[in-house]
């Protein structure tokens, strides 16, 4: 006698054990904002959203005491079409455009290192995926489109927390971002006190003369090294007077 079964696996495991483990604090950002710039983002926000709404009274806030519930990430990209939709709830479904950083299709799965609950909002319609037992659900609604036409990626936490170090997330944005092609604007908020805006520019680029002995073909003739330039970003980050 011979019995064949689909092998299984438990899904919340699966996430919990490989998708959602990464070495770092702050990957789940990196991961958002490699998304938002494959979606051709040039803004990026993320919102840290308080137990009991947090209003700056103007004088330097004390950020430790604050307890976060949300965090609110933002990005003006192009608006989710169907194929995204498919390819964001199905794992390891893979992005086949080889001109965008993703490519394996796990990279959204690290928000479940910090919530079981992620909510996507995009054009007009609401994506929440929820854990029922150790299954995972994939619930979509119609819902009232932003004004923005903006990507808003909702993570309530599984427990409330103080707010990271802005100091040390806005230094690892730095380097995420020195990465990406088109975000050039990245917000940092604590529900509507603006904590942290790092901004990234270019100048014009400087033509490098290309030396005569060196060879400017590649073998085969498939490509030609016609000029080249050296291009500087700048990135610059603004702070109010916040305890960083
Ligand atoms: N801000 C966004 N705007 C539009 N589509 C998005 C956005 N974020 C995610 N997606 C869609 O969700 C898919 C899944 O994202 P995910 O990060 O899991 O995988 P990936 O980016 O394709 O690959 P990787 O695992 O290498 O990051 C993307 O391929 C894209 O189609
Ligand atoms: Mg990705």
């Amino acid at each position: 006698m011979c019995e064949i079964r689909p092998v299984e696996v438990n899904q919340r495991d699966l996430v919990d054990k490989v998708l959602a483990r990464y070495p770092e604090e702050f990957t789940v950002f990196r991961e958002l904002l490699q998304n938002a710039d494959d979606a051709g983002a040039e803004n990026f926000t993320i919102v840290f959203q308080a137990s009991h709404r947090y209003a700056s009274n103007g004088t330097k806030p004390d950020l430790s005491s604050v307890k976060v519930c949300k965090w609110l990430v933002r990005n003006d990209g192009a608006p989710f079409q169907d194929p995204d939709w498919g390819r964001l709830t199905k794992i390891a479904e893979g992005n086949p455009d080889e001109r965008k950083i993703g490519a394996f299709g796990v990279g959204f799965f690290s928000v479940f290192s910090v919530t079981d609950k992620p909510i996507v909002k995009s054009n007009g319609k609401m994506v929440s995926i929820y854990y029922e037992g150790d299954k995972l659900y994939v619930k979509k609604e119609e819902i009232i489109r932003d004004s923005n036409n903006c990507t808003v990626i909702e993570m309530e936490l599984k427990q409330t927390s103080t707010i990271p170090r802005i100091f040390e997330l806005t230094r690892f944005l730095v380097t995420s971002m020195t990465f990406l092609a088109r975000i050039q604007c990245i917000t940092i908020s604590l529900d509507d006190t603006e904590l942290s805006r790092l901004t990234k520019t270019r100048n014009k680029g400087q033509s490098i003369v290309i030396p005569e002995h060196m060879v400017r073909r590649s073998p085969g003739d498939t490509m030609t090294v016609a000029s080249v330039k050296l291009i500087c970003w700048y990135l610059s980050r603004l702070s109010k007077s916040t305890q960083l």
